[in-house]
């Protein structure tokens, strides 16, 4: 029997009792290379990747994958090879996306608070666009570039006093949020760019918000951002490029963001209507390349029974997937194996110290110790946002291509995370 229904993926299925990613048995990878680990689908990702790709045809666009989602590095190779560029918030993402293969001319480097020294590195690298968040960041990124005879690539992130309708820590667009240059001061601030000599303004930009599942507030912020462009525009200054950033929800608990070649067919009639349509677009798409993509196995350690709740402890813990705790995210949890018995109520927990360390709340679960948990829709800020709380060295990681698996992240050692100290 086959269950095509699981959330999220349609490359991971139920035959019998048995969940597989692509056409290999999760039990096995468990198995082969111990947990916790990541399992990411190959084509999983391209086929996120071809639905972006699809909305685009006979447009002048670039994909630019939001690499924080997922930054290990053949990941990274995967999408530069499909023709992606990237959007980076760090030379340490740069330099990952340059060992990967990007070309740096299709880089946008995003991010509130780039210092002298990154902004260097990415103007030496030739990176495509800055993505400038502040009036600040325009007077530093224009003597960074005089001082290297350079004249950077800018586009304004602008913040379009959108509601993204999504989690607040997660939402970008308004106008409390630390993020990209308000709306009514914008014009300013492109009229200070343009004055600047060290900047040559290619661009705008927006980004409002990640696990948007609504086209609304994309409509409503593509909106906003073309009526700005015009106003830019009247004063002589001309925009290139057009960036809407990312923020395209995935299923993780029935959720039902649009498909991205759905979401993108109805923006680009807007951006037709309006006189838009031949403009370059950027766009920065993160979580809908690879969050469903990815799953996270792991192995029941202990059933502890208790007089108010049941606790079913597993060897991942907050440290490898900081979602929950973070922000209460929800991710379905499922045995690789299924079992016949009756299912019990339980709090899927990890091993670190803190109550916050959950990773699934009152779930019906039918294990024992030693069985595998399958936690889904992991593929994005899971592992890169990853960390070594309890000295908990990082989870592998683990390509699957039909019913080849490679290893594309052996799992950190204790000594990997002592390497950089020093005793007394
Ligand atoms: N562009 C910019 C400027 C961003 O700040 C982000 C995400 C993206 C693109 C990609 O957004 P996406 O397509 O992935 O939604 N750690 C949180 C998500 C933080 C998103 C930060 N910015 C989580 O686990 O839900």
């Amino acid at each position: 029997m086959t269950t095509p229904a699981l959330p999220g993926s349609p490359f991971l299925s139920q035959i019998g009792s048995e969940l597989f990613l692509e056409a290999t048995p999760l039990q096995a990878i468990a198995t082969d290379f111990g947990t916790p680990v990541f399992a990411y689908s190959k084509s999983a990702m391209l086929a996120a990747l071809a639905a972006y790709q699809r909305a685009f045809v006979d447009r002048d666009a670039l994909i630019c994958y939001a690499m924080k989602a997922n930054s290990s590095l053949a990941i990274l190779q995967l999408f530069a090879k499909a023709g992606c560029g990237f959007d980076i918030v760090s030379v340490g993402e740069l330099r990952r996306a340059l060992v990967a293969g990007a070309r740096p001319e299709r880089i946008v480097f995003s991010g509130v608070g780039k210092t002298r020294e990154e902004i260097r590195t990415a103007l030496q690298a030739g990176v495509g666009c800055f993505n400038v968040e502040s009036e600040a960041e325009l007077t530093v990124l224009n003597d960074v570039a005089l001082q290297c005879s350079q004249r950077a690539p800018v586009s304004i992130r602008v913040n379009p006093n959108v509601d993204a309708k999504t989690h607040p820590y997660i939402s970008t667009g308004l106008k409390g949020n630390k993020f990209g240059v308000a709306h009514d001061r914008s014009l300013q601030a492109y009229l200070q760019a343009s004055r600047l000599p060290g900047l040559r303004v290619i661009g705008i930009d927006c980004h409002i918000g990640s696990q948007i599942t609504e086209m609304d507030p994309y409509l409503d912020a593509m909106d906003r951002v073309l009526d700005l462009v015009a106003a830019v525009e009247a004063t002589g200054i001309r925009l290139e490029h057009i960036d809407f950033g990312g923020g395209l929800g995935i299923n993780y608990n029935g959720d039902t963001p649009p498909q991205a070649d759905v979401l993108w067919a109805r923006l680009l009639q807007r951006l037709d209507e309006r006189g838009y349509g031949n403009r370059r677009i950027l766009i920065e798409p993160g979580r809908s390349l690879v969050g469903n993509a990815g799953v996270c196995l792991t192995e029941v350690l202990y059933l502890k029974p208790g007089e108010h709740k049941n606790f079913c402890i597993v060897d991942a813990a907050m440290n490898d997937l900081p979602r929950p705790a973070m922000y209460q995210a929800f991710h379905q949890i499922l045995p690789v194996t299924a079992r016949s018995g009756e299912a019990i109520r339980m709090d899927v927990v990890g091993p670190v110290c803190e109550s916050g360390d959950w990773i699934g709340r009152d779930r019906d679960l039918s294990v024992q110790a030693g069985d595998v948990l399958a936690v889904l829709s992991a593929g994005a800020y899971c592992m890169s946002m990853a960390s070594n709380y309890n000295s908990r060295p990082r989870a592998a990681e683990v390509l699957v291509d039909g019913q080849d698996v490679k290893l594309i992240r052996a799992r950190e050692t204790i000594d990997d995370l002592m390497r950089t100290e020093k005793l007394l």
